[in-house]
């Protein structure tokens, strides 16, 4: 009998065609809005392989119904909508889809940034409502990013690209902080690395990477943004649950920090009357740092190939749980 895959969300065709190419039975939700869970979990059971993406929460209870599954693979490079360790203690390798969207998101905390710095959003916003009105030599001002200190907290594929992008473009000093040093991509930008209280004390940008976990959940408070500098920008493209959002909002509004760009929000969806939209230095975007053809496609064709690569070796190829291989 063949193996039953079914996939939670609408994905580039790539990689349902590769499951199907593989022989694989798919099956797929086709809705464009998130799955509901009695859905996701009638269909898991049903199934031998799950390919996930981040709007479904698998929790422990999940793990538990499903003990049954081989694989599950996350469309995306963050797993933290996954209890890796129920995975783990069920047996269920996890896999993820790293590299392939690293320039996208990088390029939209890159963006983020220059459109803070210049209330681009905010100015665009402007002109919706009617209100371009006439060049003001004194009004609408932003500040430059050339010189500056660019903070990385999280410095992994993705910083080392946002590095990239703002030393080539600003010839910004790189300062960064990690649970482990990375040392190569210190050679690679010139990088120092800093405590985190340094990382929030030097940097003229300071730009989130990390992957989301329990030790980084609200790491960006009042405490931390309290340390920043006042011209300040915080950018975060990672998770929304890295920010504190409402120490956030008061930081802008009591001048602790200049401005910020989020494409993830706590919580997500963003509401529309939230205050940061009235915001003339803040950008905010839905969460759209890998959304473009080339990364969206490398996703796909990743998840699939964990899948595959499962089967056909026992091994998903990018296994977030390697422990799952020693119990
Ligand atoms: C998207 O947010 C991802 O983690 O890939
Ligand atoms: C994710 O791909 C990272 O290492 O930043």
């Amino acid at each position: 009998q063949a193996i039953k895959v079914f996939v939670s969300s609408v994905i580039p065709t790539v990689g349902t065609d590769l499951l199907k190419a593989a022989g694989f039975t798919v099956s797929t939700w086709d809705n464009l809005t998130p799955i509901p869970r009695n859905i996701l979990l009638g269909k898991a059971k049903e199934s031998n392989a799950l390919l996930a993406t981040l709007t479904g929460r698998l929790d422990a209870t999940f793990m538990d119904e499903c003990k049954h599954l081989d694989v599950i693979s996350n469309f995306g490079v963050g797993y933290d909508n996954i209890d890796i360790a129920a995975a783990t203690s069920q047996g269920i390798q996890v896999g993820n889809t790293p590299g392939v969207l690293t320039d996208a998101t990088a390029d939209v905390a890159f963006g983020l940034m220059i459109a803070a710095s210049r209330k681009m959003f905010y100015m665009h916003k402007k002109i919706l409502e009617g209100n371009w009105k006439h060049f003001t030599p004194t009004e609408n001002l932003g500040i430059e990013l050339k010189n500056k200190t660019l903070g990385i907290f999280g410095l992994g594929r993705i910083g080392i690209e946002m590095a990239k992008r703002c030393k080539g473009s600003y010839n910004m000093k790189v300062i960064y902080h990690n649970r482990k040093r990375n040392t190569a991509a210190e050679e690679l930008l010139n990088a120092k690395y800093v405590s985190f209280s340094e990382l929030l004390q030097q940097s003229d940008v300071l730009s989130v990477h990390s992957a989301f976990t329990e030790d980084v959940r609200g790491i960006f408070d009042k405490a931390a943004f309290d340390q920043m500098k006042p011209a300040s920008i915080f950018i975060n493209t990672s998770r929304g649950g890295v920010h504190n959002e409402q120490d956030l909002i008061d930081a802008l509004n009591n001048r602790k920090i200049w401005g910020a760009g989020l494409d993830v929000t706590n919580p997500e969806p963003m509401q529309k009357d939230n205050p940061l939209l009235n915001m003339d230095t803040v950008a905010i975007l839905p969460h759209i740092g890998s959304a473009t053809e080339e990364a969206r496609n490398g996703m796909s064709r990743l998840a699939a190939e964990n899948i595959i690569g499962f089967y056909q070796n026992g091994k998903v190829p990018n296994l977030v749980n390697p422990q799952v291989l020693q119990e």
